[in-house]
C-alpha cells in the first residue's frame, strides 16, 4: 500500500505519509457518509499543508462540471465549475498542478466564489486526483497556507496526498460509472461492517495495518461475530485486492478430500479422478485463501499446508511436479486452537506459521448498545428491502430487550432475529414480543425472569425449560460438554445424564 512507504513528506509537524491519512483509511472498513469521508481526508490534507482551507472537487460524469464534494465552505453547500473554469477547472482540464503564491496577480483566479463566500483567498494549490490509469477525476485544492507561501515542496506533497485520496476513492464505491466515463459514480453504500464501539475500531485500525502487509493473518472469534466479513475486508483493502479470494470452509470437507481441494490433484490420482484438477492454491495465486475454521484441518493435510506456507510450494495429489504459488493464506477459527495442540490435534508449528498476525473479533454481547443498535437497524433497513416490507422501527423496550440478550449466535443470531421479526410482524414498531429471542441465559438471567415479553412462557413445562437451557447452552459451548457442565453450575455426569434422557 502507498501510505506505508517510509519518507516523510515536507517538513512541519513530523507528519510522514503513513500517517496523514491512516485515520481517514480505517474508516474505510465501516459504514461513514461519503461526506464525512470525504471531510476527514480533506480536513487531514488542510492540516498537513498548514492550509486555512480545503476543496476536493470530483469530476461529476453527468453534466460533465466539477463539483465539490468537501468544501471547507460553511457558506456554501456546493460549488459548481464547468471544466476549465477557475484554477480548479483548468487543472482538471490541463492535468496540471498550479501553484498561485498570489492569486491577485493570476488571470485564471475565478473570484466569483469569494464573492459568494465573504473569504478572501490569497495563495492557492491545486493539484488534479487522477485514478490509476492516470485519468483526472478531481482536483485537491488549498487555500491559503498559514504561515509562509506554498512552495515546490508543498506541491509535491499535495500530489502524494491527492494519490491517497484517489486510493481511498478507488477502495470505496466510487468507482468510475464505467472505462470511457470521466467521471465517479458518487452513490452507493462503502461496505457493510457495522459498529464503532471501541472494540471494533481496535479491530480496523488492526484489519488496516495488516492488509497494508503481506502477512500471514488468523481471525479468532466466537462463531457468527464477522469473521468472514473481516477476512474480505483484508482482502479487498490489501495490494491483492484485484486478485481472487478463494475461500475454502476447512468443516464442510471430509478428511479424505480435502487435501485434493486445496492443492489439486492429478488424473488417476484416485479412483475417480478422471481429469487433473486446479486445487484452490492454485485458484487463488496472486490472491488470498482464506482458510475458514482450521481448527477442522486434518493432521496429514496440516502438514501440507506448513510446508505451502514455508516455500509456497506444494503437488498436486498424485503428482511429482513441484509448483509454486504466490498466495496470501487468511485462516478462521472459533475454537480454542492452544488446546487442540495440547490435545495432539493441531500441530505447534502449524499454529505459529498461521498466526504472524492475529486479530480477535468481539463477541457482540461485548460491544455495547451502541453496536446493537446499529446493526439492528442496519439489518432492519436491509430486510425490510430485501422482502419488500417498510422499513420500521425498534421501540424502547424492543431495543431494550436486543441489549440484555447475551447473543450466543453473536451477529449472525441477531440477524436473523431482525430478519424474522421484518417479515413476521406487521405492526408499525416491532415490540419485543416480535422478537424470537429465547430464554434469558447466563448473565442476564435475573433480568430475564422479570421480563414477560422475553422469558419462558408462563406454564411451559419445567423439564422443557430445562431440557431448552440445556441445549442452548451446549450450542453455546459449540457442543462442549464438559464447558456446559461448569456453566450450569452441574457435574459433568449429571449433563451426560440429562443428555441421555
Ligand atoms: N459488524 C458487522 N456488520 C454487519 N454485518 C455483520 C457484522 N458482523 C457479522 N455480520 C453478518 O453476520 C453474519 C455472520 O458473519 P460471518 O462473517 O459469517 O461470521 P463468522 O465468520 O465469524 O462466523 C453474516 O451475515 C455477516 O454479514
Ligand atoms: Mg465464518
Amino acid at each position: 500500500m502507498r501510505i506505508m512507504a517510509s519518507d516523510a513528506i515536507g517538513g512541519g509537524g513530523g507528519d510522514t505519509r503513513g500517517s496523514v491519512l491512516r485515520s481517514v483509511k480505517s474508516m474505510l472498513l465501516r459504514p461513514v457518509t461519503k461526506a464525512e469521508l470525504l471531510t476527514a481526508m480533506v480536513d487531514r490534507v488542510v492540516e498537513a499543508l498548514d492550509a486555512e482551507r480545503g476543496t476536493l472537487y470530483l469530476l461529476d460524469a453527468v453534466t460533465g462540471e466539477l463539483v465539490s464534494r468537501v468544501a471547507h465552505l460553511p457558506e456554501l453547500s456546493e460549488i459548481r465549475l464547468p471544466l476549465g473554469t477557475g484554477v480548479a477547472g483548468r487543472v482538471a482540464e490541463t492535468g496540471n498542478a498550479m501553484l498561485l503564491e498570489d492569486v491577485s496577480e493570476h488571470e485564471a483566479f475565478y473570484p466569483g466564489i469569494d464573492e459568494r463566500t465573504g473569504f478572501t483567498t490569497r495563495s492557492m494549490l491545486a493539484v488534479p486526483v487522477r485514478d490509476e490509469a492516470q485519468v483526472v477525476r478531481g482536483v485537491l485544492q488549498v487555500l491559503n497556507r498559514k504561515h509562509g507561501r506554498f512552495g515546490e515542496r508543498d506541491r509535491e506533497r499535495l500530489c502524494e496526498l491527492a494519490d491517497e485520496v484517489a486510493d481511498a476513492l478507488t477502495r470505496t464505491s466510487m468507482q468510475p460509472i464505467s472505462e470511457a466515463d470521466a467521471g465517479l459514480l458518487i452513490d452507493g453504500p462503502f461496505n457493510h461492517i457495522v459498529g464503532d464501539s471501541p472494540q471494533m475500531v481496535t479491530l480496523y485500525d488492526n484489519t488496516l495495518a495488516a492488509s497494508s502487509t503481506d502477512a500471514t493473518v488468523l481471525i479468532r472469534g466466537e462463531s457468527g461475530t464477522g469473521k468472514t466479513l473481516v477476512a474480505r475486508a483484508i482482502h479487498d483493502s490489501s495490494e491483492r485486492r484485484r486478485g481472487p479470494l478463494v475461500h475454502v470452509d476447512c468443516t464442510t470437507l471430509p478428511a479424505s478430500l480435502i487435501e485434493s481441494e486445496l492443492f489439486g490433484h492429478e488424473r488417476g490420482a484416485f479412483t475417480g479422478a478422471d481429469r487433473r484438477v486446479e486445487g484452490k492454491v492454485e485458484t487463488a495465486a496472486g490472491g488470498t485463501l482464506f482458510l475458514d475454521e482450521i481448527g477442522d484441518l486434518p493432521l496429514e493435510a496440516q502438514g501440507k499446508l506448513l510446508r505451502f506456507l514455508q516455500e509456497h510450494a506444494f503437488e498436486r495429489v498424485g503428482g511429482r511436479e513441484t509448483l509454486v504459488a504466490d498466495v496470501r493464506v487468511i485462516s478462521a477459527t472459533n475454537v480454542d486452537l492452544e488446546a487442540l495442540i495440547r490435545a495432539g490435534r493441531f500441530r505447534r508449528d502449524l499454529y505459529y506459521r498461521i498466526r504472524v498476525v492475529e486479530l480477535s473479533v468481539p463477541p457482540l454481547r461485548e460491544r455495547g448498545a451502541q453496536d446493537i443498535r446499529r446493526l439492528a437497524e442496519h439489518f432492519l433497513a436491509r430486510f425490510a428491502r430485501r422482502h419488500r416490507r417498510p422499513t420500521r422501527a425498534l421501540s424502547k423496550a424492543a431495543l431494550e430487550r436486543l441489549c440484555r440478550h447475551d447473543w450466543p449466535g453473536n451477529v449472525r443470531e441477531l440477524e436473523h432475529c431482525i430478519e424474522s421479526a421484518v417479515v413476521l410482524s406487521r405492526a408499525e414498531l416491532i415490540e419485543p414480543r416480535h422478537l424470537s429471542l429465547p430464554p434469558a441465559s447466563g448473565a442476564d438471567e435475573h433480568a430475564g425472569a422479570s421480563d414477560d415479553a422475553s422469558g419462558y412462557p408462563p406454564g411451559m413445562a419445567l423439564e422443557d425449560v430445562e431440557r431448552d437451557h440445556i441445549e442452548r447452552t451446549l450450542a453455546h459451548c459449540d457442543g462442549n460438554q464438559s464447558e456446559a457442565a461448569r456453566l450450569l453450575g452441574i457435574g459433568r455426569n449429571t449433563l451426560s445424564r440429562k443428555l441421555k434422557r
